[in-house]
């Protein structure tokens, strides 16, 4: 009986406290409302005044009472959200505004959008449309990246063959995969407006003119977004190889091993055309910062290069790393003389003193760098440690551009939490970037930026306190509608099912919990194999327990039929499965840690990309030792690999294994032979499975690389 009171009261205080919540995103930080409401139709006047001396940069105050509506900002941005939180709560309630008082600033000064309008290109009205989304978000920040190999796309007067000729492609790789992938999908087909036919050819492109740029800029900030405008040099700049090859180390604008030919940093007259590009952004771009690119420079042609040895030596570099710090430096400096403040791209951080000890080769500290290489591990630490401000843009899960990644890996996104407490003044914020590569018109840039921004700009603003996971789903849902008439072509893909596996240890099982953008998802599944129906078990929020092995497909049913793809898993709880691993010799490669030392033993398998973050690769041969936690009887051990051979990912020689009780006498050492020839094609995975016998607490392998890279993602002990 106690019980069931207690449980009335709680429910009758979470009804009351949900019916409270109100539809506005990103949630205010602070919201008292009064449980009643005062009828002020949407004529009556708003007193608003400006008050600088409120606490935090851009904070407002909106009063709603029987006196009326009364604002109060800090700043002209804070006014402008102050009334985007009233035409929100206009939305929802009409003339009938609840009585509250709300106190409300942003958790973060950037929150942003990238769109890359080289690979392909967007209209100006497209960037004014995302300048009108970002100011509904009370985000603040477009970056755009106008220059790549791909197309230059900003009119610089100076040098009009920039867009003349650099606007202009014949249909690349990206254009064709688009066509072919969009064939079936006639409403993401290559927009035709960029099309054109000239002298017999067929070319794909477009600019802005400054004009164009200068009436954007000033649309922008009567929104308060700035515009950050993104030359990227001294790689990616085939746009400007060429046309000026004689900027390259070697003369040749060709592509190098994975990516082009970069501009020379031992060539003058290369920063004199840098200089005068950027005095035309300088003057058409009023922002406070300037992005310079400054990733995956690859840096062969300065290697054979004499010119460049010979700068190396004269300046006591070590690394190429050192000498484009050197090349960022001097941009920067020329950028500061100018008043502005630089960014960069992560990279840029490499020539200083982690990798490649070299005072001389540091990235200045005043260099604003933003965070992409997500797969290298310590980043944000080591950017922050040296001193940089950041700027969060992950590629996981911040790269929208696959319209697949979970909304809630942005919206419980913690990295930027992780930076520690005395060095969080150097957080910035972040943004979604969209690169461009399969962004064949503005449905699917749509459909890749949404929702995802609407979870990033709550994110970015409100406090974690004020962060619920189920109630923005609910105003989600709400808000698509606010999508919908405003012509947003929301991806509904997000809302699939999304699991989370884990180990439990003490309970010796593994548990999978599933979550989807749905605020309240009717999720079946099953344990057979068999396809869920709407009489199938009812994931209910609890995770689902498996020990033997077992296969779960789940799905949401919509109007009772199970919703496509299905979600289908093998799972077991085995006894490798939380087992500590050692790496006794050669450890992963950085690129593709995956969960370091977690990764062979955390029970998830890998999909069919080894770059999913669950495969770890080796360029080496390896060995591990797996340490159970107790002697017990062991018979099979199995371990899964890849082969891929097109990007150099092949099956190990051989696979040995040999087992202990103490881990110093090992027994029999048991050989597994690959039998896949390093000739056959296509994404492979393949377990390398022997029995074995007896007792076992220790079991060491060895991994033989035959060449190339070797991928593996799980060992199996039963
Ligand atoms: C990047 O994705 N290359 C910054």
């Amino acid at each position: 009986m106690k019980n069931t009171i207690f449980l009335l009261i709680l429910s009758i205080f979470s009804l009351s406290s949900w019916a409270e919540r109100i539809h506005v995103i990103p949630y205010p930080v602070k919201v008292e409302l009064k449980n009643s409401r005062v009828s002020l139709p949407q004529s009556a006047p708003v007193s608003s005044k400006i008050d600088a001396s409120l606490g935090h940069a851009d904070e407002y105050r909106l009063n709603i009472s029987r006196k009326g509506i009364d604002i109060v900002a800090q700043s002209k941005a804070g006014l402008q959200y102050a009334y985007e939180t009233l035409a929100q709560l206009r939305a929802q309630y009409d003339e009938n505004l609840p009585v509250l008082s709300i106190t409300d600033y942003p958790r973060y000064e950037w929150r942003g959008l990238m769109l890359d309008c080289s690979r392909h290109f967007y209209t100006l009205e497209y960037l004014k449309k995302q300048v009108d989304m970002l100011a509904h978000y009370k985000m603040n920040r477009l970056h755009l990246h106008l220059t790549d190999d791909q197309g230059w796309r900003m009119e610089i007067k100076r040098y009009p063959e920039l867009t003349q000729q650099g606007a202009w492609r014949t249909f690349n790789q990206q254009d064709s995969i688009c066509i072919d992938t969009y064939k079936d999908q006639p409403e993401f087909a290559l927009d035709p407006r960029f099309i054109i036919h000239n002298g017999g050819r067929t070319l794909y492109g477009g600019y802005y003119t400054q004009e164009e740029l200068r009436s954007l800029v000033a649309y922008a900030q009567e929104r308060h977004v700035e515009i950050i405008p993104e030359i990227d040099m001294p790689g990616h700049t085939q746009a400007i190889s060429s046309i000026y090859p004689q900027f390259t180390a070697t003369g040749e604008a060709s592509w190098g091993t994975i990516f082009s030919v970069p501009l020379s940093p031992a060539k003058e007259e290369v920063y004199t055309f840098l200089q005068h590009v950027l005095d035309e952004v300088i003057d058409i771009f009023p922002s406070r910062y300037i992005h310079i690119g400054a990733d995956e420079v690859e840096k062969n042609t300065w290697r054979e290069s004499r010119e460049c040895r010979e700068m190396m030596e004269r300046l006591g570099f070590k690394t190429y790393e050192a000498l484009q710090s050197y090349f960022v430096n001097r941009i920067h400096d020329y950028l500061k003389q100018k008043g502005r403040e630089m960014i960069c791209w992560d990279d840029a951080i490499e020539g200083g003193d982690y990798h490649a000890p070299d005072a001389a080769g540091a990235l200045s500290t005043d260099a604003n760098v933003m965070y992409w290489r997500y797969w290298v591990g310590g980043v944000p630490q080591r950017v922050t440690e040296l001193g940089h401000h950041i700027i969060f843009t992950p590629g996981d899960p911040m790269y929208v551009a696959n319209p697949d990644g979970p909304l809630y890996n942005i919206y419980h996104y913690p990295g930027l939490d992780l930076v520690p407490d005395s060095l969080q003044h150097l957080v910035r914020g972040g943004q979604v970037s969209l690169w461009g590569e399969s962004m064949s018109n503005f449905r699917r840039a749509d459909y890749c930026i949404y929702p995802r921004l609407v979870a990033l700009a709550e994110r970015l603003w409100t406090p974690s306190e004020g962060r619920d996971w189920q109630d923005f789903k609910e105003r989600l849902d709400v808000e698509k509608a606010w999508l919908t008439a405003h012509d947003v072509h929301y991806a509904r893909t997000n809302a699939l099912l999304t699991a989370m596996q884990t180990a439990d240890k003490d309970r010796k099982c593994m548990l999978l919990s599933f979550d989807s953008e749905y605020a309240n998802p009717d999720i079946r599944y099953t344990l057979d194999g068999t396809v869920p129906t709407v009489s199938s078990l009812r994931y209910d929020g609890e995770p689902i327990s498996i020990t033997d092995p077992q296969t779960v497909t789940a799905a949401i049913m919509e109007n009772g039929t199970p919703r496509e793809p299905l979600f289908v898993r093998e799972l077991e709880y085995h006894k490798a499965v939380g087992a500590t691993v050692s790496y006794t010799t050669a450890r992963w490669h950085e690129s593709y840690k995956a969960a370091e030392v977690a990764t062979f033993t955390d029970g998830r398998r890998g999909g069919n990309g080894y770059g999913d973050g669950l495969w770890q690769g080796f360029t080496r041969s390896f060995d591990v030792v797996l340490d159970l936690g107790s002697v017990m009887p062991v018979k099979e051990f199995s371990m899964r690999f890849m082969q891929n051979i097109d990007p150099g990912v092949f099956m190990p020689g051989k696979v040995e294994v040999a087992c202990s009780e103490d881990g110093t006498n090992y027994g029999a050492v048991k050989t597994i032979i690959n039998d896949t020839p390093d000739t056959q094609k296509g994404t492979i995975i393949k377990p390398f499975a022997t029995s074995l016998e007896g007792n076992a607490r220790f079991v060491k392998v060895h991994v033989e690389n035959q060449k190339g890279f070797v991928f593996s993602d799980e060992i199996v002990i039963r």
